[in-house]
């Protein structure tokens, strides 16, 4: 009603309500490479389009007359009440949305109680979140690196800076095939954008270090060359390297790695960033890492719900990444209710990929999803108007999930169930 009463007396939001004019917004305040990065899928993006389609299989089944003047948008998850049932959704290299990146995201959510889920790719290190935002709920992701130690080491981070759980994404282990990055040529981490958790770590410094060390001089000076965005010690370290020219040896050499070695910190990130060779039996480690919860991300087959619960995982979170991972890939809520059915309420269910709108979200939520991860929306609300922005995109979309609510005759999410739906 807050909503409404605004647009009555002639306030206009700062975002579009509506989903596509968001995103029209959304590209028009963003380069071209930050757009296809944020907006693009894999292949030929069926699968954004089928996360989308998904959705037409089910309609919402008004019920009037049950008194719905009071509701309750409140879930529990992990052991507490929150306000809502939305999350957000872990996403990298937020800078390329807005200057203020992640610590615009973690304010707005704190704002609203939304529970943040801080990418391992995030533009800002995870304990500057923490100080932007103090009181906010945050959760890390990880993608499980190929040095235990930095695993070992950002998850102690995670705990030690009062993240609630850990959210281990297990559909990266590969980088998809994004066309819309390849045409443009355009990675974000080359450029040695959203790598602020590992450059903020005392364990990749060190695996820095010892890339370097076993390098050739010429080579070291290759790779304490500047990245393509530069930053002002990376251009200090730059000019210090163009001044001197092919003369720079020993001492010169020795200054020069004083200085940020960006291309050296890409290139380890290259190196450590993922490993294909994950399993199952992997998992255990994370245990001996961290006594957080442990929520898997990236489970779209009832079988692997399964495993993730005799692994002992805390929750399993329903997601193929927005489309971004597999072209023709399975559409998310297509498989919900068998994942939900497999998991028969021992752990939550977190869902997303595809949710646009309120009523997304409701029917996500009548088929047994605990919790339901806003992606790129709240990007685009960052692009077009900062902190404002996102929490304009969070309120909009919990505006509608409580309208759409007391209209299918509920007064809560527990009343929400799949009697609330009907099959197209
Ligand atoms: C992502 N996603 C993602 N997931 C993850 O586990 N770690 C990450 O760093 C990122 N980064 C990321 C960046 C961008 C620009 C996008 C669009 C997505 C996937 C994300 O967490 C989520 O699964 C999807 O975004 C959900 O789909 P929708 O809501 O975008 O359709």
């Amino acid at each position: 009603s807050e909503i409404y009463r605004a647009g009555i007396s002639g306030t206009k939001p700062r975002v579009p309500v509506d989903a596509d004019a968001l995103e029209r917004a959304a590209r028009k305040a963003l380069s071209a490479e930050a757009f296809a990065y944020i907006a693009g899928g894999a292949g030929a993006e069926r699968t954004v389009v089928a996360n989308r389609a998904a959705f037409d299989r089910w309609q919402v089944w008004p019920r009037p007359l049950r008194d719905v003047s009071t509701r309750d948008l409140s879930i529990d998850f992990l052991g507490r009440q929150r306000p809502t049932p939305f999350l957000l959704a872990p996403l990298g290299v937020m800078e390329m949305a807005h200057a203020d990146a992640d610590l615009a995201v973690a304010r707005a959510a704190a704002s609203i109680g939304i529970p943040y889920t801080l990418s391992n790719q995030a533009s800002v290190a995870m304990e500057q979140v923490r100080d932007a935002a103090p009181g906010g709920s945050r959760l890390f992701q990880l993608y499980w690196s190929a040095s235990d130690e930095l695993n070992a080491s950002l998850l102690g981070r995670a705990e030690a800076s009062g993240c609630e759980a850990v959210v281990v994404t297990l559909d990266t282990h590969l980088l998809g095939w994004r066309t819309r990055d390849l045409d443009l040529a355009y990675l974000p981490f080359t450029r040695g954008m959203g790598i602020a958790q590992y450059t903020s770590d005392p364990v990749f410094a060190e695996l820095v270090r010892e890339r370097v060390s076993g390098l050739s001089t010429d080579a070291r000076l290759v790779e304490s060359a500047p990245p393509v965005r530069l930053t002002p010690k990376a251009v200090a370290a730059g000019i210090t390297i163009a001044r001197k020219g092919a003369a720079l040896t020993g001492a010169g050499v020795r200054e020069s790695l004083r200085s940020p070695l960006p291309r050296a910190a890409v290139e380890t990130f290259l190196d450590v960033f993922s490993t294909p060779a994950l399993t199952w039996g992997d998992l255990a480690k994370a245990r001996e890492w961290t006594s957080l919860p442990i929520i898997l991300k990236g489970i779209v087959h009832p079988d692997d719900a399964s495993r993730a619960l005799d692994a002992g995982a805390d929750g399993v979170w329903v997601s193929n990444h927005g489309g971004r991972q597999i072209d023709q890939s399975v559409p998310t809520l297509a498989v919900l209710p068998e994942i939900v059915d497999r998991v028969g309420g021992r752990v939550p269910v977190v869902f997303d990929s595809g949710v646009r709108q309120g009523v997304d979200a409701a029917i996500a939520l009548a088929l047994g999803a605990t919790a339901v991860a806003i992606g790129r929306p709240y990007a685009y609300g960052l692009a077009v108007a900062g902190e404002v922005g996102v929490a304009e995109v969070i309120r909009n979309l919990l505006a509608e999930l409580d309208i759409t609510l007391g209209l299918a005759g509920c007064t809560s999410i527990r009343e929400l169930g799949p009697e609330a739906l009907r099959e197209a």
